[in-house]
């Protein structure tokens, strides 16, 4: 167990038995000093997700905050293979609400968008089917549905997962590398929607599967749904390990649930140090705006462009105009 803990600006306090605080003491009303970015990092990096209460931000400011953690992703990929945006001069916001670009719920008309929805409810670290991969993930809440009708994030502490491994598990990971396909996931979530979506007729992003994370010399099982195949297998001869590892770190004992309490709640999280979701079969999917919003930066570790350093595609996206 982790305990309570001050640093010099932030109060710490754990959610979970091996991760997870949630931080009081950052004043959001007016940009954070480089000092408090630095304390936030440090904080991030050992606890892998933390969870700022009425942080009550704008989008600006969201994107303002985030670029003290690097790099920033921008969806002008997905606006280019023809995502109509709700925000498309702010192309560093990620729209993961269930919310059409005029602002009403998603219905079955959308089906690529609510398969993408379905796809955020399995257990995944944004942007592993890149071969650029995201660091940091930081989302907020501007519109939450209402209470008892779902939309917790999830999390699941993929380090720990990695250090209760067998040692004959770790050393048969050890050189492992994962190919990483969007389209997996989504045709996981709907396979209807997806049927005619091949993952293997677009590139891959390949990551290895046992990594160090730099900044707390820990070691990480990058496992998420994205798997679709180990370098050197098939997809059948790779799906046993990979559904073992996705049922090893999805053990209770490694999860921990952010309820949403209100509006203007945010969260921010590591994505080389833990996954997420979105929880599924939540009631509020097709009646109620959940409006999220999410940034996320580049990561800039040595594992960052996973094994292939010189990839020049993003997404795998297929665009629809193809
Ligand atoms: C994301 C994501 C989960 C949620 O923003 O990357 O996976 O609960 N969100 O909306
Ligand atoms: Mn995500």
């Amino acid at each position: 167990m982790i305990t309570r803990e001050s640093t010099s600006t932030l109060t710490c306090t754990p959610l979970a038995r091996t991760f997870g605080a949630e931080v009081h003491g950052v004043d959001f009303s007016k940009p954070v000093s480089k000092e408090t970015a630095a304390e936030i990092r440090d904080a991030c990096n050992k606890y892998g997700v933390l969870v700022f209460r009425g942080a009550n931000l704008n989008n600006e400011q969201q994107i303002e905050f985030t670029a003290n953690f690097g790099e920033m992703y921008d969806v002008k990929a997905h606006m280019k293979a023809g995502r109509r945006m709700r925000f498309p001069h702010q192309p560093e916001i990620f729209d993961v609400s269930n919310l059409d670009e005029n602002g009403n719920v998603l219905t079955e008309l959308e089906p690529a968008r609510v398969g993408a929805n379905k796809g955020n409810c399995l257990w995944h670290a944004d942007m592993a089917y890149n071969p650029r991969r995201a660091h940091y993930s930081i989302l907020r809440a501007v519109e939450l549905p209402p209470k008892g009708t779902g939309g917790a994030t999830q999390y699941l502490d993929s380090r720990a997962a990695y250090d209760d491994l067998s040692e004959e598990m770790r050393r048969r990971i050890d050189s492992l590398v994962c190919n990483n396909s969007l389209y997996h996931n989504r045709k996981l979530a709907a396979p209807d929607t997806f049927a005619d979506f091949e993952p293997s007729d677009l590139p891959m992003a390949r990551h290895k599967l046992a990594q160090m994370h730099e900044e707390s010399g820990r070691m990480n099982l990058y496992i998420t749904t994205y798997a679709h195949h180990f370098d050197g297998e098939t997809i059948g001869q790779s799906r046993p390990l990979v559904n073992e590892l996705l049922d090893h770190v999805s053990q209770e004992k490694y999860l921990l649930t952010v309820e949403w309490e209100n509006n203007g709640d945010m969260v921010m999280w590591d994505n080389t140090a833990v996954l997420h979701r979105a929880t599924p079969g939540g009631a509020y999917t097709t009646k109620y705006k959940r409006d999220m919003r999410r940034t996320s930066t580049k990561d800039s570790s040595s594992y960052g462009w996973g094994v292939d350093p010189n990839a020049t595609w993003e997404a795998g996206l297929r665009t629809t105009k193809e």
